[in-house]
């Protein structure tokens, strides 16, 4: 199995170790506890991501396989194997968000945020894309649930539907405002 691009092998720091011993001594015999650790050291970190010297760390300390750590951070969606942005922009790309102009915002948000290129997005809930300086990640979901307010987008989790381009770009430039408050 490949390692994530973004990550240095070796042991986490001492103090990210103390912190990780304390949340399995806390979780371990829990059901689902190798879930609320995965998450516990993602929120854990400043960039919201799990890096794989903590992966290791974690299948050593849990006796979990690195493979089966690899599979769960990679199977649900909330897990970041990458650095995340300070403000994370979320856009729905089904069908009924993509029927009332979901691409378009993306591109323009895209182009808004001077992301270059946007690769093939491979699927509705796969796209991941982080400005350079590490101020916004975009991300695409495949639904939201919240088809009648077409097309969602949601920004530091907060839900806002019916948005246009115009209303997308207000809304970006309040959180570039919280940036420099
Ligand atoms: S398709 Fe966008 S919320 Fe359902």
């Amino acid at each position: 199995m490949t390692l994530p691009t973004a990550v240095t092998p070796g042991k986490p720091d001492p103090e990210k170790c103390a912190f990780i011993d304390g949340v399995i001594a806390r979780s371990t015999g829990r059901p689902g506890s190798l879930l609320g650790i995965l998450e516990a050291v993602q929120e854990n970190n400043p960039r919201k991501y799990l890096c794989s010297s903590e992966l290791r760390y974690i299948a050593a300390k849990t006796n979990t396989p690195l493979s089966q750590i690899f599979s769960v951070t990679t199977f649900y969606a909330l897990f970041n194997l990458e650095p995340q942005g300070d403000h994370t922009i979320y856009i729905c790309r089904g069908t009924a968000c993509h029927a009332r102009g979901s691409r378009n915002l993306l591109e323009s948000l895209r182009l808004d945020l001077g992301i270059k290129e946007a690769p093939d997005e491979g699927g509705a809930d796969k796209l991941t894309l982080t400005t350079p300086d590490g101020k916004f990640t975009i991300r695409t979901v495949a639904c939201f649930g919240q088809c009648a307010l077409a097309p969602v987008v949601e920004l530091d989790h907060r839900i806002c539907g019916h948005l246009n381009e115009r209303a997308l770009a207000r809304e970006v430039d309040a959180l570039r405002q919280e940036n420099h408050q």
